[in-house]
């Protein structure tokens, strides 16, 4: 059977358990063996981190990857992405590597697919989803040390936009997170209603109060009007996570960002390579959890 990762809601218990022990595995030195095939990155959307550990975790497989990317494919020419999916596995590619701006573009493509054709990987899809950047984000929380029962955080920022942010309160809600608070400027937080799981505060001070770790949101220009962007100074004074404010966080806590950061807008510049961030981190676990990802996907076929 084909697998796909199209989000983290079609995730049993059994698939994160699995999932996240392997990367930590992995993290910890565990050597993998390796794999045939060919996969593809199709990325119709920019990506640094994303495209290339995804890259980095199939050559470390034994997999021939290529990437794809909009202006150099016949998606410039107006081919539809179920006709270069079915192009792709009619080549012999086994998984396809998806980045897209429109939301639900991976599970509309999966479920286009006649069974058996390729699995599809969600690397990120509009405002929607970006499992694999969940389940990297839960692994370096759990490689940092933290439990879920107990763990309280926090997410300040562009909530609204965020498909982080969806898919980061899905797992760890699922995980067993004790307390989940969101919070950032009116026009960029969720509708009411949506993400039930997350406790919505007003105010970042009392967001920050007595958590273990806080994920700073990048604000997504790409993904509003120029009119909306904010002043990024009067940001980070009202939402930027600064000294002072980690200051009077618990000692333990640490801070997350998915990247790419906007320095001294959501995180001080001076803090961003501190040691209680873990951005670098959440990047080198990222190799890990997309190469335990892979293996997951490769082997139920
Ligand atoms: N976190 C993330 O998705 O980063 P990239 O856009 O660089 O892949």
């Amino acid at each position: 059977m084909i697998r796909h990762l199209l989000d983290i809601e079609q995730l049993d218990r059994a698939d994160m358990t699995t999932l996240l022990a392997r990367a930590g595995e992995l993290a910890t030195g565990a050597t993998c063996g390796r794999r045939a095939g060919t996969v593809a990155n199709l990325f119709l959307e920019p990506s640094t981190r994303t495209r290339v550990s995804f890259q980095i975790a199939a050559r470390r497989l034994g997999l021939d990857i290529i990437n794809i990317e909009q202006q150099h494919s016949s998606a410039s020419k107006g081919e539809s992405l179920i006709d270069t999916a079915r192009t792709l596995a009619a080549m012999g590619v086994r998984a396809i590597v998806l980045r897209h701006p429109d939301n639900f573009a991976a599970s509309g493509l999966a479920s286009a697919l006649v069974d058996g054709d390729v699995g599809i990987v969600n690397a990120g899809d509009g405002q929607h989803a970006h499992p694999s950047q969940a389940l990297l984000d839960a692994a370096t929380l759990a490689h940092a040390g933290f439990e879920w029962s107990g763990l309280k955080l926090a997410f300040i920022g562009d909530i609204r936009h965020s498909r982080v942010a969806r898919s980061d309160i899905a797992l760890l809600s699922r995980l067993g997170a004790a307390e989940i608070r969101i919070a950032g400027p009116e026009e960029f937080m969720p509708d009411a209603g949506e993400l039930p799981e997350a406790m919505r505060m007003s105010e970042i001070d009392a967001a920050l109060d007595g958590v273990d770790a806080v994920i700073c949101l990048r604000i997504q220009r790409e993904r509003m009007a120029a009119s909306g962007y904010p002043d990024g100074a009067a940001f980070h004074a009202r939402w930027g996570l600064t000294a002072e404010r980690l200051a009077a966080m618990p000692d333990h806590a640490r801070f997350l960002h998915p990247g790419p950061v906007n320095r001294d807008v959501e995180i001080a510049d001076a803090l961003v390579d501190s040691p209680r961030s873990l951005i670098l981190e959440q990047v080198r676990i990222g190799v890990h959890l997309r190469t335990a990802l892979f293996e997951w996907l490769i082997d139920a076929a």
